[in-house]
Parts: structure tokens; C-alpha cells; sequence
């Protein structure tokens, strides 16, 4: 028995570590591509810095194949709490990494991702706070900052668009976390973009929380919803279907409006979200 045991950890250890190294002699790292052209649209991150993403080109057999992974990362939802966002890679493009890292569904290689390893595949950075909702035309006068979440979104698939995605055959919008809610928000505003022959499909990953009251009895995500849309005038670009039917801010939570998303959305959600747990 003891025997056996101690084979198992060897083979155990052997096994972890051969694991180990050849997934860290395959890390694949993405140079950054800064928008810049986005500032003449107003497409700012939350400092006014240009909006950024990492694209790696698809080869073969995915040529005409996209994958869109939008970054996590909460909200800010009050002045201080972006103010404080905007002096770090969540909210400005001048805090990012010269390169980004492409795991799972975004690396290159067929033994790591075997579906999706030779699609372009793009990571969008996440410096708006509003999981690419906001818009306001006004920039906070005090503290310059600036709400434009939405115009991020449309400038980035636009340079997106001329970069190859206007002839996709297949596209798929994702995300974990913040973007995951952003996947399900933008999910039928994506397939708009893209040709009406192409496939397109949205996986929002984590994207779910909750409306029910903390052991205080508040209703603390409701009201962090609420303090979002209103900061960053989220309300007209939320689906219209939704917001015709409840307030806006409701509209954050997946489970509501998820009915009123028309595009195929593949959903994956851990019952025992560690952040919601917490
Ligand atoms: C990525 O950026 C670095 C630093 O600017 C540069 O040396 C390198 O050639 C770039 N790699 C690619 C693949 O463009
Ligand atoms: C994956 O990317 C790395 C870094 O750019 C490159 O060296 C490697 O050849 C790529 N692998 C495949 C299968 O394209």
C-alpha cells in the first residue's frame, strides 16, 4: 500500500511538473495595439488615454475566423472610486503592459486550444468601468475623466472591422467577469457589425450576480447597478428591449436580460462564484 502510494506521488510529481514546464515554455505574449485614432471619436479610457487591444492573426484554416475576449475587472461606480481606477491599467491605456497574456481559448497551439488555436484571436483591454456601457458626452470637469465605455466598444470592433472582421465567416464575442456582463450587453450589437452570412455566438463566462440582500440586509448589487448607469450614462446603450420594460439599471443583471438577447449566448457560471460568495 505504502508502496503504491508513494509510486503515485512520484509519478504524481513527475507528472505536475513535466505539465509545468511545457506550459510555461508555450506562454504566448501579445504586443498591444493603442487605438489612437478612437480619441477623434471621443473613445476614451477613463484618464482620456486611447483604448487598446491585443490581436493575434488567425492562420490556416481560421483566416476568417474571429474570437473577441473582453477583460474583467468590476466597475468603478462613483468619482473617487474611477478616479482611482484611472491611474492604473483598468483605466488608462498608459498603465497597460507593452505585451498581453494568451492562455486557453486565446493561445496558439492545438494541444491548448484546440478549437479556436488558429482563429484571430484578440484580447480587449478593459479601462472604462462600466463594462463598455458608458457614454457621456460631458468629461468630469474637476478630475478630467471621461465616461465612454460604449464608443470603446464600437471604435475597437470598427478598427476590428477593417482589420479583417468585415469578411468573418464565424465570430464569437466573450468574456469573463465585468466582460461577460459586457458580452451579454453588446452581444446583439456585435453580430449588427458583422456580415449577416457570418456565424456569430457570444460565451459570457461569470456573468452572473445576483440581485439578493447581503447579510445586512442591503441590496448592495442593485445599488452599485444603479450608481453605474447613472455615472456613466449606461441607460441608451443597454438593450432597448430590456430597458422598455424595467429600469435600466436592472438590465445589468444577466437574468434580466438575457430574454431579450436575440444572438445564440453560450453561458458559463460556477454556482459558487467565489467574488459573489465574498
Ligand atoms: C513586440 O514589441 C517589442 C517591443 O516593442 C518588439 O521588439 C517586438 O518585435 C514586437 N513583436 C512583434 C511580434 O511585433
Ligand atoms: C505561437 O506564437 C509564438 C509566438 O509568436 C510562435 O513562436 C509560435 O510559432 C506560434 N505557434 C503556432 C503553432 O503558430
Amino acid at each position: 500500500m505504502t508502496t503504491f502510494v508513494l509510486a503515485l506521488l512520484a509519478f504524481l510529481a513527475v507528472f505536475c511538473t513535466t505539465h509545468v514546464v511545457s506550459n510555461k515554455h508555450d506562454s504566448l505574449y501579445v504586443n498591444i495595439t493603442i487605438l489612437q485614432s478612437a480619441t477623434t471619436q471621443g473613445a476614451v479610457c477613463l484618464d482620456g488615454s486611447p483604448p487598446a487591444y491585443h490581436l493575434d492573426r488567425g492562420y490556416g484554416t481560421g483566416l476568417r475566423r474571429w474570437i473577441i475576449y473582453l477583460d474583467g475587472g468590476s466597475w468603478c461606480e462613483s468619482i473617487p472610486d474611477c478616479l482611482d481606477r484611472s491611474t492604473s491599467s483598468l483605466g488608462s491605456s498608459n498603465h497597460m503592459k507593452q505585451r498581453g497574456f494568451f492562455a486557453g481559448i486565446l493561445h496558439n497551439t492545438s494541444k491548448q486550444n484546440p478549437e479556436f488555436h488558429n482563429w484571430n484571436r484578440v484580447r480587449v483591454k478593459y479601462c472604462d468601468g462600466s463594462s463598455f456601457t458608458g457614454d457621456v458626452e460631458q468629461v468630469h470637469s474637476e478630475h478630467k475623466l471621461y465616461f465612454r465605455g460604449a464608443r470603446i466598444f464600437k471604435a475597437i470592433m470598427e478598427d476590428l472591422w477593417r482589420k479583417g472582421m468585415k469578411s468573418a465567416e464565424n465570430a464569437i464575442l466573450s468574456g469573463t467577469s465585468a466582460g461577460g456582463l459586457a458580452t451579454i450587453l453588446n452581444c446583439d450589437k456585435f453580430k449588427c457589425l458583422l456580415p449577416e452570412s457570418a456565424k456569430v455566438k457570444c460565451v459570457a463566462d461569470a456573468a452572473f450576480f445576483i440581485n439578493s440582500k447581503t447579510i445586512y440586509g442591503t441590496s448592495y448589487i442593485q445599488e452599485m447597478y444603479r450608481k453605474i448607469v447613472n455615472l456613466h450614462g449606461s441607460a441608451k446603450n443597454l438593450p432597448s428591449a430590456c430597458t422598455y420594460v424595467m429600469e435600466p439599471s436592472l438590465c445589468l443583471f444577466s437574468q434580466n436580460v438575457i430574454p431579450y438577447i436575440q444572438t445564440p449566448l453560450f453561458i458559463i457560471n460556477s454556482i459558487y462564484d467565489s467574488w459573489q460568495v465574498k
